[in-house]
């Protein structure tokens, strides 16, 4: 380790010395094998390129990987979101709690309903949503809950769903980084009404673009299911199985199908989800070791109780420590060709919900703080032993050049 961490004296990357690595490692990528090109190709050369048996396989397979009764596959993450926002019974007018420390598309769903998203304060050592913030906002209006599995670690879902189930309120755990999780010994995926997953490239595992929503309740399943077909009654194989033509369109739905292509390249991904999850563990697991020791930086925190999914490694910089903002952290570590990346700007400090919603600076005093000092180090399950070591070297070289400490 310290040959490793021994290269304070370097001149950085960026003022004109040699990068730690010669090409760029992105922040996250993800892995393809040749299962998955056979897989794809043998759907292509079948009968169903959508809403045929691959997406019924796929959604039987992640519903049981994850505990739960039923799984909806919609075409992206923030489809899966809208649906769960739909089922949900969100209607304008209705307010939902959710974090202000997430990628957009989390408080956009409730927006698409017509639905004001109320943000709650963050955790200050996890970075998910505070169950005392929560219950401090929960109005007449409120009526779902909307906590986001920050990085991959699990929310206070147990405490949640006691506020929930106080004030009669859906829980809507947006689950996008935290496929394969648990959460005091349980998954992820079994605790929430609805919990909702993503399967975009940087994820634990891919379709391209797809996304699930998970429930033990029947009647969320089946809405969920029209909603994503236009909210028609039934889908074309069943009617050509049942030798009819008839259809209903009960409710406004969407086409958010996910495609049979892409079902089948999931059905191999989840193969290898354990497989993922520990290789990221692992790489989690020597950032900790090699980076808590360094001046100027805060790893990321994980509570007894959870295992987290690991989809970021999100670092936090000691700012008072070191002579250097994060953005200008962020630029010497890109310049080593580390794909460093910031996961979020908060939600409320978006143009769209400044203008809108008059949110500002001040408000989530959290949020705001990690805000300014979060960088995402690469994670991602292909990331070889040679790849964590470039990152930790190049972390270490660029806070040594900037701790004042
Ligand atoms: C927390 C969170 N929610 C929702 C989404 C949306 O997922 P998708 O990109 O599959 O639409 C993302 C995407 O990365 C996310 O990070």
């Amino acid at each position: 380790m310290s040959s490793i961490l021994s290269c304070g004296q370097e001149l950085l990357a960026i003022h004109g010395g040699k990068p730690v690595r010669p090409t760029a490692l992105p922040y996250g990528r993800q892995s393809i094998d040749e299962g998955d090109v056979e897989a794809v190709v043998r759907t292509l050369r079948s009968d169903w390129l959508t809403t045929g048996p691959k997406v019924e396989e796929f959604e039987e397979a992640v519903a049981s990987c994850v505990g739960a009764k039923y799984a909806v596959s919609f075409s992206s993450g923030t489809a899966a979101l809208h649906g769960a926002a739909y089922a949900a019974g969100l209607t304008p007018g209705d307010e939902a709690i959710t974090t202000p420390l997430t990628f957009a598309a989390t408080a956009n769903c409730l927006l698409y309903q017509g639905a004001i998203p109320v943000f709650a304060d963050v955790e200050p050592d996890t970075l998910t949503i505070d169950p005392e913030q929560i219950a401090a906002r929960i109005s007449a209006r409120t009526k779902a809950l909307v906590p986001v599995d920050y990085a991959g670690h699990p929310a206070e879902v147990d405490e949640i769903m006691r506020i929930a189930d106080r004030h009669g309120l859906v829980v809507i755990e947006d689950a996008c980084h935290a496929l394969g999780a648990k959460y005091k010994k349980r998954l992820v995926g079994s605790i929430a009404h609805m919990t909702v997953f993503s399967f975009h490239p940087v994820k634990h595992i891919t379709t391209g673009e797809g996304g699930m929503v998970v429930t033990d309740d029947l009647r969320f399943a089946e809405t969920l299911r029209r909603f994503r077909n236009h909210g028609i009654s039934t889908d074309a194989r069943a009617r050509q199985s049942a030798g009819n033509w008839q259809y209903d369109m009960v409710l406004l739905g969407y086409n958010y199908r996910l495609p049979d292509i892409a079902c089948a390249l999931g059905v191999q991904q989840l193969a290898r989800l354990k497989a993922n999850l520990a290789r990221r563990k692992q790489i989690a697991a020597r950032y900790a070791r090699d980076l808590q020791g360094l001046p100027g930086i805060r790893i990321p925190a994980v509570r007894d109780d959870v295992e987290p999914a690991w989809h970021l490694y999100p670092i936090r910089l000691q700012l008072e420590e070191l002579s250097a903002t994060r953005d200008e952290i962020f630029k010497a570590l890109r310049a080593e060709n580390i794909g460093v990346n910031v996961h979020y700007i908060p939600v409320h400090l978006h143009s769209y919900y400044r203008d809108r919603f008059g949110h500002g600076r001040g408000e989530y005093l959290v949020a705001e703080n990690a805000f300014d000092r979060l960088l995402s180090l690469p994670m991602f399950h292909a990331m070889s032993d040679g790849d964590v070591e470039d990152v930790i070297a190049a972390v270490a070289k660029v806070l040594n050049h900037f701790i004042t400490a």
